[in-house]
Order: C-alpha cells, then sequence, then structure tokens
C-alpha cells in the first residue's frame, strides 16, 4: 500500500519512529482502518505494538508535550493528537496449560492480538514502522469479507463469543449499520451461544442498542436478534409482540413485524433517536391488552396508556436514562393513537387545540410517528389516512397562528385567583382555573387575557365569591 491520507497526520510517523528506535512494531488497527475503506468517517484510532503500549505513548506525549492519560490495569494509554484520540495497547496472546481452563495472557505478535479480535473487518491493521509503513496486514481475509459486504469472526466463532459474549450483538450491530451479512458458521455460533449474553452488563448492551437504532435500517438488526434467539433474552417485551392469533376471520397483524416497519418509517425521516425509541415501543402493550370480540374482533384497547406505563421499566432494565428522555418517549407511546383518531374522525378545532395543549413542543415528532404507524398494504387507505393528516397537519397550522396553544400558559394564574378573591389554595381556585383553560380549548372565548378575567368573574359570581 501506497502513504495513503488515512495516515498523512504527523502522529503516524512519529509513533512509527519511536517504535523503531525501541525495537518494536506498532500498527494502526481496529476501527480506523476499516472505516477507511468503508468511507466512514473516524477519529479514534487504535494502536497496537508489540511489548509495552505505554511507554511508547508516554514517550510520545513528552515529544508532543501533551497529557497522557494511563490505565495500568487494562495495560493501555491514551492521548490526544492532531485532532484525533489516539489509544495505545500491547499485543497480547492467551495460552492455556494442561492444568488451568484459564489463560495465561501474555506479550505476543500483531497476528496474536487481530486473531483475539471479535471480526475479521475490525482485525486490519497498517503498520507504522518507517520499513513498511502504511503496509496493510490482513492475515485473516478481512478485506475480502469487506468486498463482500461479511461479518466473520477470525477464529472459531465459539471461541471468539465466548471470550466475550457480548460480540455476539456487536456483530449484529456492524451489520445493521454496514448493511452486511453474516456468515453462517458466525450466525449459527451466536444462536449456540446466545445464552452466554446473561453474563453481559446491560450498560453494554444498550450501547449496542443504541448503535442499532441510530442506523438508516434499525429493524435488520431486531429481525437478526430474533433470529438468533438473543431478542427473547435481551428484551422478552419486544418479543412478546411476535405471532398472530386467528380465530374464524378474524385474524390480527404481527405487532413485531408492525413495529418493525414503523420503526424504520421513522427512521427514514428523523434521526431522533427517542423517536425511533417511541417507535419500537408504541405497541408494546399489545400483547397484554389483547382481546377477542366476536362482532369486531381483536381489540387492543388502553394498549397507549398501559404501554406509556410499561416504559419506565424497559428503561430501567436497559439501564436507559429515566430522564426527559424517558418522559418524551413515555409521552409519544401515551399519545400515538390521537392525530390518527382526528384523521378518522371528523377535524375539529377544540380536538386540533386540545392535541396542541397535550403535545406541545413535541407535536411534529407526533405526527411523524403516527404518519409511520400507517403501514396498512391498501394503497387507497393509506392515501386516504395521508389525505385526513394533511388537513389535521393544515388545522393545527391555523389554529396554531391563532391561537398560540402550543406553549399554552393559561393567561389567569390561581395565584390571580386567589389574590382577586382573597382566597387561600381550595378546590374553587382549581375549579375556577381548569374551567377557562377547557374554555380556550374548546374556543368558547380565545386564548385572551381580558376574555379569561371575564369568565373568571362570572365563574366567581356563581360560586357567590367576592373581590376583596
Ligand atoms: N474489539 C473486540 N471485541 C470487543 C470490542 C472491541 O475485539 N468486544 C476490538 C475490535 O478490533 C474493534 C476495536 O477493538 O475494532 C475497537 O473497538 P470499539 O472502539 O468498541 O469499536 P470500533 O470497531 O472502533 O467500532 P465503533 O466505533 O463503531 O464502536
Amino acid at each position: 500500500m501506497t502513504e495513503a491520507a488515512p495516515l498523512s497526520a504527523p502522529v503516524f510517523r512519529l509513533i512509527g519512529e519511536i517504535a523503531d528506535a525501541r525495537g518494536q512494531r506498532a500498527f494502526v488497527i481496529g476501527g480506523y482502518v476499516r472505516d477507511f475503506y468503508l468511507h466512514r468517517p473516524c477519529t479514534d484510532i487504535d494502536v497496537v505494538v508489540t511489548g509495552s503500549g505505554i511507554e511508547i505513548a508516554r514517550e510520545l506525549g513528552q515529544r508532543l508535550r501533551t497529557n497522557v492519560s494511563v490505565f495500568k490495569n487494562f495495560g493501555t494509554a491514551m492521548l490526544h493528537a492532531d485532532g484525533m484520540e489516539v489509544e495505545f495497547v500491547g499485543a497480547r496472546r492467551e495460552s492455556y496449560r494442561a492444568d488451568s481452563r484459564k489463560p495465561i495472557v501474555e506479550d505476543g505478535t500483531l497476528e496474536d492480538d487481530q486473531k483475539r479480535r471479535d471480526f475479521t473487518i475490525n482485525a486490519l491493521a497498517w503498520s507504522l514502522n518507517a520499513a513498511d509503513f502504511g503496509t496493510l496486514v490482513d492475515p485473516f481475509g478481512g478485506m475480502d469479507d469487506l468486498e463482500r459486504c461479511i461479518i466473520r469472526t477470525p477464529c472459531d466463532p465459539d471461541t471468539t463469543f465466548s471470550d466475550d459474549p457480548l460480540r455476539m450483538i456487536r456483530g449484529i450491530r456492524f451489520a445493521t449499520q454496514l448493511g452486511f451479512d453474516i456468515e453462517p458458521e458466525t450466525f449459527d455460533a451466536i444462536r449456540r451461544n446466545r445464552e452466554r449474553i446473561r453474563i453481559v452488563s446491560a450498560e453494554r448492551i444498550v450501547t449496542e442498542l443504541h448503535k442499532i437504532m441510530a442506523s438508516p435500517r434499525p429493524s435488520i438488526g431486531f429481525e437478526l436478534l430474533d433470529l438468533t434467539g438473543l431478542l427473547e433474552l435481551i428484551f422478552p417485551e419486544l418479543h412478546r409482540l411476535k405471532g398472530v392469533d386467528t380465530i374464524g376471520k378474524h385474524a390480527h397483524k404481527d405487532n413485531f413485524v408492525h413495529t418493525l416497519k414503523v420503526l424504520d418509517n421513522v427512521a427514514a425521516k428523523s434521526d431522533d433517536l427517542w423517536l425511533r425509541w417511541a417507535a419500537l415501543l408504541h405497541d408494546i402493550a399489545k400483547p397484554a391488552t389483547k382481546a377477542y370480540d366476536p362482532h369486531t374482533g381483536w381489540t387492543f384497547h388502553g394498549h397507549e396508556v398501559l404501554g406509556s406505563k410499561m416504559v419506565p421499566a424497559i428503561f430501567r432494565r436497559l439501564k436507559m436514562p429515566l430522564n426527559e428522555k424517558m418522559k418524551f418517549v413515555q409521552k409519544m407511546v401515551f399519545l400515538h393513537l390521537r392525530p390518527i383518531i382526528l384523521a378518522e374522525e371528523c377535524v375539529t378545532d377544540s380536538a386540533v387545540r386540545r392535541l396542541l395543549f397535550e403535545a406541545g413542543d413535541d407535536i411534529e415528532s407526533l405526527m411523524t410517528l403516527c404518519e409511520a404507524d400507517i403501514t396498512s398494504g391498501i394503497d387507497a387507505k393509506v392515501k386516504r389516512y395521508m389525505q385526513n393528516f394533511a388537513l389535521v397537519r393544515q388545522k393545527m397550522q391555523e389554529i396554531e397562528e391563532k391561537d398560540r396553544i402550543r406553549n399554552f400558559q393559561p393567561p389567569i394564574s390561581g395565584e390571580l385567583i386567589m389574590e382577586t378573591y382573597g382566597l387561600p389554595p381550595c378546590r374553587e381556585v382549581g375549579e375556577i382555573k381548569a374551567a377557562i383553560k377547557e374554555a380556550i380549548l374548546d374556543g368558547m372565548i380565545g386564548n385572551d387575557y381580558d376574555q379569561a378575567y371575564a369568565l373568571m368573574e362570572k365563574l366567581a359570581a356563581e360560586r357567590g365569591l367576592k373581590k376583596r
């Protein structure tokens, strides 16, 4: 290989120089090499060296007058150079003694180290030593796999996955991100070893799930998780969506298939990770609310309410944030039927006003989710829904311009009512405040101080309250 642009930053030559002077070999390995061939941006550099990585990092740090973070327990060191994060590690190999099943980890060659990595496409390395600077070292056919779009382990997949079972999900994540296929032997090994995922922490698993979710077509990842048997172990609620029940002529759709379609539809429209999570979870309570009515067929009454209640437990178990991101997902799940009900029925001003009020600034996200939720195979039906949605959107715009409901704060506060009538916090104050809000949402009065004040006076008089 000629000296390619990816190694043109001065730091690469410098690492090679330091390694040469110390009689060590140094290579760039892993994601940076892979991503160069895939034309993906990457600023995380992994450098593997024979012998100590920490010592080379320290010397480089001195030469560049920059700070080096050393992680002695892991034998790694990290520094920033030329706008990149460069991590150093010593090449390792594992050997087994007859009297113990526990491997001894000791210094190894580059190839020993490459063999211990997760996938062939992640085991590609470029030399940094002056004598062969920029040469690709690829003993496990990583370039072939990159060209053929294949995820494959460098050695026996059972060994690779038992070294770190998270790699099973990583493989699925790479397949999803890159649109690659998992080679059959590697795939079979994931199925075989799936139970081992139980020893992996939720934090590590969810990092991979987020990367699957952020991919162009996240459904690929969830289908693969399902086919390998991992889904049932890491996400039983999602697995339960699978299947179709039929009684007589009534069959409901497969909610797993539907959910993945909605997820891909949202992903095609929005990069918002949390809206994608809302799509994944929007029907999560369908199995729990499923009922059969001989006249109307299958029903899932209240699945949006129960679904939004299930969100915190799922987030907690997956170690996802229990903050406003979770609340957003809950809100989307809770409201996901509202625009469609609106579009099905007659689109009244007051229904639109209420929806704007409840969704607030998240109204656009809700509309995106709702439009994505229409997965019917019948073109005429889809067309009709989309037309109705266009009407809802138009009405929303008109009402928002007129009434500014979206960030609606009732013009009369509880404090003002208490002050005007000399009241302590009590039931009447709450009632008057709520009645004013309802009157505005129903369009009885405008979203306007004077009209709201007049209504307050009327409501207070009805209750026999006197101004102080
Ligand atoms: N690696 C591995 N097994 C793991 C994690 C990582 O063998 N469980 C190796 C792979 O060679 C990988 C490198 O360590 O290329 C760096 O890992 P990481 O930074 O997690 O992933 P990247 O491959 O860089 O990909 P991404 O940045 O997309 O996570």
